[in-house]
């Protein structure tokens, strides 16, 4: 008997449940390098009320990928910055925090982005950047996660939405969400059971990291 891929629930793990609303909408900034559909979930997730935040702009190191499109569609503000006009990471960084100063943004999400980040921009947004990781760290570090996940055949895989430190993948955990892998899956079959929890997490996420705006006020 075969089992089919898509009609399994995904087991969904939260830490410390879902965080009071912030006293005031976060501004949120979102990094971005390819398709954008955690950035079109935090879009979403804001303007349906889930998420007590407005995104306020998208910057992009990939011009003319699938996130300017969506930013377009979606009436956000977006900035190509392209790596390879920067003479170094540090530089970059150091536009980026630059431009979301001017934004004025509380939160910065690294919705696939796909550039190693510095410390300039981890202090800069010190408990305040987040990254979303298709693979349950501290499993699967670095690139092509999920492929190497199906290569492992573990039968547990899933996402995590992380605090971001300057090693790669490793920043403090605030949420993930476990994926079923079944013995026939594909990247094809694997990747939107994955891609379907980011969605649900990655507001979660953003809306625990910005509590830290407010502890003690
Ligand atoms: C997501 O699966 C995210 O977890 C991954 O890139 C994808 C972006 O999808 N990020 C990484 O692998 C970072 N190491 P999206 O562009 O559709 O949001």
């Amino acid at each position: 008997m075969t089992r089919q891929n898509t009609a399994q629930p995904a087991a969904l793990v939260v830490p410390h449940g879902a965080p009071p609303p912030s006293p005031r909408p976060l501004r949120l900034g979102v990094l971005a390098s390819g398709r954008g559909s955690n950035f079109e979930a935090l879009v979403r997730a804001s303007r349906h009320g889930a998420l007590h935040g407005d995104v306020v702009g998208l910057v992009v190191n990939t011009p003319h990928c699938k996130a300017l499109a969506r930013a377009e569609r979606l009436g956000v503000g977006a900035t190509v910055m392209n790596h390879r006009h920067y003479h170094s990471r540090e530089a970059l960084d150091h536009a980026l925090v630059n431009h979301f100063r001017i934004l004025q943004v509380d939160v910065l999400v690294m919705a696939g982005w796909m550039r190693i980040v510095s410390p300039v921009l981890c202090q800069a947004y010190d408990k305040r950047l987040v990254n979303i990781h298709p693979s349950l760290l501290p499993a699967f570090q670095g690139l092509n996660a999920m492929e190497r996940a199906l290569a492992a055949g573990v039968r547990i895989t899933g996402c995590t939405a992380h605090l971001v430190v300057p090693e790669v993948d490793a920043g403090p955990i605030l949420i993930q969400a476990a994926v079923p892998a079944y013995p026939n899956d594909t990247l094809a079959t694997l990747a939107p059971r994955i891609h379907a929890q980011e969605h649900r997490i990655l507001p979660i996420a953003v809306a625990m990291a910005g509590q830290h705006l407010f502890e003690g006020a």
